[in-house]
């Protein structure tokens, strides 16, 4: 229902993302999206380059008069360093030699990039699957955010564990405490000791990953389907925060925990219904929201493991792509810690995935039909007794 397509190089002259089927009537503006684009730049331990962008999201079509027309949203985000590489990224051929890329960097897309496309050199490759695409993301983020939110639905995120420490907290998380954080740390205790990790990557010239959990609150029960493999709604979670740069595990609630517990430790017990209009509590959240694809309405969460940076300025060894000869990695420009903005990514993706999945479920081409629909979807979930519905049969 909700899609989006982003384009865009890393040091060209910019970012364009176009979000299609947000329904009409949702009000929103350029500085909310600027808000969330501000979130992805902060950081412990992010490099130059964020210094100097300072991102911002153009709307170009779909909305007008601040709301939404129920067209496609396109969006622009000039790459503010696009003056320093007119010549390297320029569209049309250039007369001088630009030096090519041919020192491989491990852990990018650099080898398998250029053999698969067959150029002869790596920035062919490496500008686009550069993590700036995931600017344009966030921007398409916040647009579904906002429809989201319009339902009572909010997405968080914090760091979970940088360059192996871990942070730990009791029951409700202070989610001003992770804004307010370098790091996005909920843990007063483990945020220095993430912050001197970062720090001491960076002086051994190394870089540090580490685990982000995303949480959405107020999510209906309901989303997704049992129904088949691809819109089972935790499968679609894992997508599209597998498909975040470096990401290389996803989990739902006590994922990969819970596999050395007992059946009756894993599963959230249902409580009766004393009150209708909070019907089908439970005692815990172990699954993190989802059963049998679907949303089950605890919050939603989702951890997602990032790897360490693989650009080193102390560089891996590695081979020309002209030669095959042992040479030093190519090294460009760098963060040594991904972590903090990686969490801001997330929420962006799970916004997207759960904005398409609540559209598909309450439809509307104006945000007052789909409410009006989510209104009357509300009435039927609660014992049957307690919504009437049993009385009808
Ligand atoms: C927000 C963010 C910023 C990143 N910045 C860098 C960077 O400055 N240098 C780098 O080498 N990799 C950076 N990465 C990681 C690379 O984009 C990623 O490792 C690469 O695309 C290969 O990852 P993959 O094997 O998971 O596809 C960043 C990732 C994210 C999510």
């Amino acid at each position: 229902m909700i899609r989006f397509l982003t384009a865009g190089e890393s040091h060209g002259q910019g970012l364009v993302v176009i979000v299609e089927g947000m329904p009409a009537g949702l009000s929103i503006s350029e500085d909310y999206i600027g808000a969330q684009m501000a979130r992805r730049q902060r950081g412990h331990g992010r490099g130059g380059r964020m210094k100097i962008e300072q991102d911002w999201a153009h709307v170009v079509s779909g909305i007008r008069h601040g709301r939404t027309l129920g067209s496609p949203i396109a969006l622009t985000i000039e790459n503010k360093d696009w003056v320093n590489w007119t010549q390297v990224m320029s569209v049309a051929p250039v007369e001088e030699e630009v030096p090519r890329v041919t020192r491989i960097r491990p852990g990018h897309a650099d080898l398998p990039g250029t053999m698969k496309y067959g150029f002869d050199d790596v920035r062919d490759v490496l500008e686009r699957s550069s993590a700036r695409e995931t600017a344009a993301r966030v921007a398409a983020g916040a647009v579904t955010r906002r429809l989201l939110e319009e339902f009572g639905i909010e997405i968080y995120s914090h760091s979970l564990a940088i360059g192996g420490v871990w942070a730990s907290y009791d029951g409700e998380i202070d989610w001003d405490r992770v804004e307010a954080s370098t790091v996005r740390c909920a843990d007063p205790e483990a945020e220095p000791k993430m912050v001197a990790a970062i720090d001491s990557a960076k002086e051994a010239g190394d870089t540090v990953g580490g685990v982000v959990e995303v949480v959405a609150q107020g999510v209906p029960i309901g989303l997704g389907s049992h129904v088949q493999w691809d819109r089972k709604l935790d499968g679609r979670i894992a997508q599209a925060l597998m498909s975040i740069n470096a990401c290389k595990a996803v989990s739902i609630g006590d994922g990969w925990e819970s596999i050395n517990q007992r059946g009756s430790q894993v599963h959230d017990v249902i409580e009766p219904v004393t009150d209708p209009s909070h019907p089908w509590q439970r005692k815990t959240n172990r699954s993190g929201g989802t059963e049998g694809g679907m949303t089950s309405g605890t919050p939603l969460v989702a951890r997602f493991a990032i790897k360490p940076i693989s650009t080193l300025v102390k560089p891996l060894p590695s081979v020309d792509l002209d030669t095959g000869e042992l040479v030093q990695a190519h090294y460009e420009r760098s963060d040594v810690c991904q972590v903090p903005p990686a969490g801001v990514i997330g929420e962006a993706m799970v916004a997207l995935v759960l904005a398409d999945a609540f559209m598909e479920k309450f439809g509307g081409d104006n945000v007052e039909e789909t409410r009006r629909n989510y209104q009357g979807y509300l009435k039927t979930v609660g014992p049957r007794a307690m919504t009437g519905q049993r009385d009808a049969d």
